[in-house]
């Protein structure tokens, strides 16, 4: 029997790396012929996680976590027809089935067959269908030939993996708050937030042809990241407010889009920037966003959240001004990020150099055993994206 090592949550602040069940090609007791077995290349460590761990979902003791996977096909079950064995592949985080009415029209992460509790599901994660999480050695992936993005050609997507490993989520996740928020040629763009996913939006702003992209967040480090790209930056723990600091970049107190790339955890401003504001955000851009913008909010926000500090927020309901999005007849775009819609495309830009995104967005490789640091490092707000390597395949 092969063995098998994953991430798995223990307690608020503690993951651990521990012996886990080898897969099986099935689902509880019935088969999964339509599945694959992978042997994992890389597994990032995902803010979204980061939720799970610090105690602010209701993620049981012993998840086995990991949602960003790209692998090597070792197994296929009987009815997969054309993803084969040897393929190197990138996995959606989002699990769909391809047959019901939302992955037929490319709503893949709302998909109606992967979670009895609710639409959409993913590996390792809370709420999300149960599914086993792939920050391990190996990991079963079902619906494989809907599901699976195979690179054309391994020795040249090896050369690129760092990269690549991106299109599981943060890359296409970026991307797509950037697009929904309506950012085209020309378009000034307010990104809030400059963890991984708002740096991988900040550059799709970038790919997409906008002309100025303004990142902001309360971590120096993080900002700095993203000025090493050409943003403009503001820094939220000044008095000086949001609105007043665009208008030092552009002129204008105000923006023609918006993406908030920062979720529930959000903290406040100014004398706030210490303390959670968890609506902080959400109204920051509708205020500085054009009446007519649309707003890209690929940030989190839950329906259930144990850690919050009042009551409502215990159950997803924030302060939001939604009075003022009214007015200005502004656009929300939320929900997890439908992967399949982006990643070959975004496949392809890497591949033919138009974007440098695992530059952008610091990614550093490390072994599975140090995945716990990972998540510690991460946490106290590095400004990189963690690859964990379980089988020491990364080339240099
Ligand atoms: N929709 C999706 O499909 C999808 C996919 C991946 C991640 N996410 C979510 O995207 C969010 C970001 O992910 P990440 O990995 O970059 O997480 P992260 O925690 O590393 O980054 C969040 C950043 O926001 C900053 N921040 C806090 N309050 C702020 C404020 N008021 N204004 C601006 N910045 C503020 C933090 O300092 C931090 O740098 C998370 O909520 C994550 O769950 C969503
Ligand atoms: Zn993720
Ligand atoms: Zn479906």
């Amino acid at each position: 029997m092969c063995q098998n090592h994953g991430v798995a949550y223990i307690k608020p602040g503690v993951v651990e790396v521990q012996s886990i069940e080898y897969p099986k090609l099935a689902i509880g007791d019935r088969m999964c012929h339509h599945g694959v077995i992978l042997q994992i290349v890389s597994t990032n460590i995902c803010g979204s996680d980061q939720h799970m761990v610090r105690g602010r979902t209701t993620a049981p003791a012993g998840l086995v976590l990991g949602h960003e996977i790209t692998g090597l096909v070792i197994e296929a079950g009987r009815d997969v027809e054309f993803v084969k064995e040897g393929d190197l592949v990138s996995v959606p985080f989002n699990i769909a089935c391809g047959r019901c009415r939302n992955c037929k029209v490319g709503q893949t992460g709302i998909c109606l067959n992967v979670n009895p509790a609710r639409p959409g599901a993913a590996y390792g994660y809370v709420d999300m269908g149960g599914w086993v999480g792939g920050q391990a050695e190996y990991v079963m992936v079902p619906y494989a030939d809907f599901n699976l993005l195979k690179f054309p050609d391994k020795d040249q997507a090896m050369a690129k993996i760092r990269d690549l490993t991106l299109l599981s989520d943060i890359f296409p996740t970026g991307y797509h708050g950037a697009v929904t928020a309506g950012v085209g040629p020309g378009s000034i763009v307010y990104v809030a937030g400059a963890g991984p996913v708002g740096l991988a939006c900040a550059a799709s702003c970038h790919l997409l042809g906008a002309a100025v992209v303004i990142v902001g967040d309360m971590i120096p480090e993080r900002l700095e990241q993203a000025k090493s790209f050409g943003c403009e930056i503001v820094d939220l723990r000044k008095d000086t407010p949001l609105a007043d600091q665009i208008a030092e970049i552009i002129g204008v107190p105000e923006v023609d889009c918006a993406v908030d790339c920062v979720g529930f955890e959000a903290r406040g401003h100014g004398s706030d920037a210490g303390t959670e504001r968890p609506a902080t955000v959400l109204n920051a851009i509708m205020s500085v966003t054009r009446a007519g913008g649309a707003l890209g909010i690929p940030g989190l926000y839950v329906t259930g959240d144990p850690g919050a500090a009042d009551d409502a927020a215990k159950e997803g309901s924030l302060s939001i001004r939604i009075g003022l999005g009214w007015a200005k007849s502004h656009s929300f775009y939320t929900g997890q990020c439908p992967v399949m819609k982006y990643h070959r495309q975004l496949m392809n830009a890497i591949l033919y150099d138009k974007i440098q995104i695992a530059k952008a967005v610091n990614v550093e490789v490390i072994s599975l055993d140090k995945a716990p640091k990972g998540y510690q490092d991460f946490d106290k707000g590095a400004a990189k994206k963690f690859v964990i390597d379980p089988h020491g395949m990364i080339p240099n």
